[in-house]
């Protein structure tokens, strides 16, 4: 996102995590905060794109994972600060215990979206149950504005 000049502001808990994405960042607008994702650092604009990776740090210790309580307190704060025409992604991993129950917590939030605010999508692969699924968000403004969705299949 930074290559395509987009401000990208970053967030692990985990020190380590932040250190290796330092490395690969580094000269490019980037600011990486280590801290929870249960509030969000300091913004200038309300941010159009908001990325969550969930999980815990491939190679890591797989008990530091993101959890469904602050998971669902974070999707909460990314609705309200989210700009007008933006959109939130959220890879979620349904391998392991907690990893599940988040992403059936994730999957009933965002059901429960207004359908004349949100477009929500569900991608998961069906023949690989416990494969990574992704959630994409994308709000679609003020009801009485009639947006459109387009679709550019050329
Ligand atoms: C699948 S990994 C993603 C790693 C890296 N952020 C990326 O996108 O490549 C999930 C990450 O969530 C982090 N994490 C766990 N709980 C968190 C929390 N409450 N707030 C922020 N990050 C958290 C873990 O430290 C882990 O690095």
């Amino acid at each position: 996102m930074s290559e395509l000049g987009a401000q990208v502001v970053a967030l692990d808990i985990q020190e380590r995590a932040i250190q290796s994405t330092q490395q690969r960042v580094e000269g490019r607008n980037v600011t990486l905060h280590c801290m929870s994702h249960v509030t969000f650092p300091p913004l200038t604009a309300p941010p159009r794109l908001i990325v969550y990776n969930l999980g815990y740090l491939p190679g890591g210790d797989k008990h530091r994972t993101t959890l469904t309580q602050t998971t669902l307190l974070s999707l909460q704060e990314a609705e309200r600060i989210l700009a007008v025409d933006g959109a939130i992604s959220i890879t979620c991993y349904s391998g392991h215990e907690e990893g599940e129950k988040e992403e059936r917590a994730v999957l009933q939030w965002a059901k429960e979206l207004s359908s004349s605010q949100w477009l929500v999508s569900h991608h998961s692969w069906l023949n690989r149950p416990h494969s990574p699924s992704l959630l994409w968000l994308r709000r679609s403004g003020s009801p009485d504005k009639g947006q459109y969705v387009y679709f550019d299949l050329t």
